[in-house]
């Protein structure tokens, strides 16, 4: 199929009830603890997007044994000694989330591993665990010597250490947290603001044992985990493209069902109600330790507001929707302490502006953020710089302005999300058409 779509715009609206494919975070975590877990484990409503396909490719190339049915895995774990020495090189595509956790994973495994990924992920930061995990006494090197993919890693025997990251990430936080349950002695790790907490909330469900404070996580080495059953909650980061439409798009109502609603990840659904968006949440419950609910979001006047702080890293990877819809509001939205939004898979505060700009908005490029002033999305050009969440928040910009528009680039929507266009022509009728 083609690489290009033509969006037109959603007159009538969005309407339904949708439950999205499962939370690709939580995926990662639950196949990669189910395979250095002893015994079988069933990850159910587990997210198949590129980015999980990568994780259990690079666990079946390590050894181990991983079935698949519809959306449910299972993982044969043997413990952390069922990790084999890998026979090639790990190919985790464009995953962050797979490189840096595993890096931590195979920090200690007794034999040598090579890490590395498509262009996007060979740019982007990998200092932040190999420092962390050399402090601990591991062999980690990026192979050009730049802090990048590809990277090397012998394994050793690891020291726990406490240590105070400089950026709020639970990638980094994770692969830590992975290498200091195989450790001697106690890990702790210091992050400024809490970032997401799924690592902390599953583990326990393996039997692993951590403690959390506010910001900090310890955890003792030594530990081995025990297989369970994960029910994996809908990813709110992939419905939020669809809650954004619709409460921008006038004569939409759309009922969201059991969705993820961990307050780490949920930022986005305060910046839009802040914005004036109604939203209301419903039936919330706990499934494996995560906070599980309904959401139901009618179109909204809204306005645009500032945000910062907390919020940024409670929405990070909904911020490109977020620019979206504040193009759409009253006002001006500002976003500002977004910096860690220029190493994502694309760097999104660029593509945001030159994106917006395209189609019609003033937007002002801070280093760290953007200002965005609400008008009319037009038709136009756009391009996903590759980036599976640039290339949905402009198919929102298509749906939600006012003429065609030609999006190139959106094979990238596959790594999170494979069944988005099919979700958009379900909600908004013929829309959209791949040419
Ligand atoms: C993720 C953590 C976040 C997020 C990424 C997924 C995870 O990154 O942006 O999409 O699954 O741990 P950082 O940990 O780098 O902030």
């Amino acid at each position: 199929m083609s690489d290009t779509v033509v969006i037109r715009p959603a007159s009538a609206g969005l309407r339904g009830d949708v439950t999205f494919p499962g939370d690709k975070s939580i995926s990662h975590r639950a196949v990669m603890f189910a395979a250095i877990a002893h015994g079988t484990s069933r990850i159910r409503h587990c997210s198949l997007g590129g980015d999980n396909r990568s994780t259990l490719q690079a666990l079946q190339t390590l050894g181990v044994e991983i079935r698949r049915e519809g959306d449910e895995v299972t993982v044969s774990g043997r413990g952390w000694d069922g990790l084999c020495a890998p026979a090639r090189v790990i190919d985790c595509g464009n995953s962050g989330t797979t490189m840096r956790l595993l890096a931590g994973l195979l920090a200690a495994r007794p034999f040598t591993s090579r890490l590395d990924g498509d262009a996007s992920l060979r740019r982007r930061p990998m200092g932040r665990v190999i420092v962390p995990l050399r402090a601990m006494g591991a062999a980690i090197s990026s192979e050009r010597g730049d802090d990048r993919a590809p990277l090397r890693i012998e394994g050793q025997r690891l020291r726990g250490i406490t240590y105070h990251s400089p950026v709020a990430s639970a990638q980094v936080k994770s692969a830590l947290i992975l290498a200091g349950l195989q450790a001697q002695g106690c890990t702790q790790v210091w992050e400024p603001v809490r970032s997401r907490d799924h690592t902390e909330r599953l583990l326990p469900a393996f039997g692993g044992r951590l403690a959390v404070h506010d910001t900090m996580v310890t955890v003792e080495g030594g530990q081995e985990l025990h297989a369970c059953d994960i029910d994996v909650p809908g990813d709110l980061s992939s419905a939020a493209f669809f809650i954004g439409a619709a409460l921008v798009i006038p004569g939409s109502e759309l009922h969201v069902r059991s969705v993820g609603l961990n307050p780490t990840r949920t930022g986005v659904l305060d910046i839009f109600r802040a914005m004036g968006g109604a939203i209301t949440t419903l039936h919330l419950r706990e499934i494996c330790g995560e906070p599980v609910g309904d959401v139901v979001v009618r179109a909204s006047s809204l306005q645009g507001i500032d945000i910062a702080g907390e919020w940024v890293v409670r929405a990070i990877d909904e911020l490109p929707i977020v620019a979206v819809v504040a193009a759409c509001a009253r006002g001006t939205t500002t976003i500002r302490g977004a910096q860690e939004l220029r190493v994502k898979e694309s760097d999104r505060l660029y593509a945001l502006a030159t994106s917006l700009r395209t189609l019609g908005i003033e937007v002002v490029e801070f280093p760290d953020g953007l200002a965005i002033e609400g008008g009319r999305l037009h038709g136009g050009q756009g391009q996903s710089f590759g980036d599976h969440r640039i290339a949905m928040a402009l198919s929102v910009a298509g749906l939600a302005g006012t003429g065609e528009m030609v999006l190139k680039g959106i094979d990238s929507v596959a790594i999170s999300f494979p069944g988005f266009y099919d979700l958009v022509r379900e909600l908004t009728g013929p829309t959209v058409t791949h040419v």
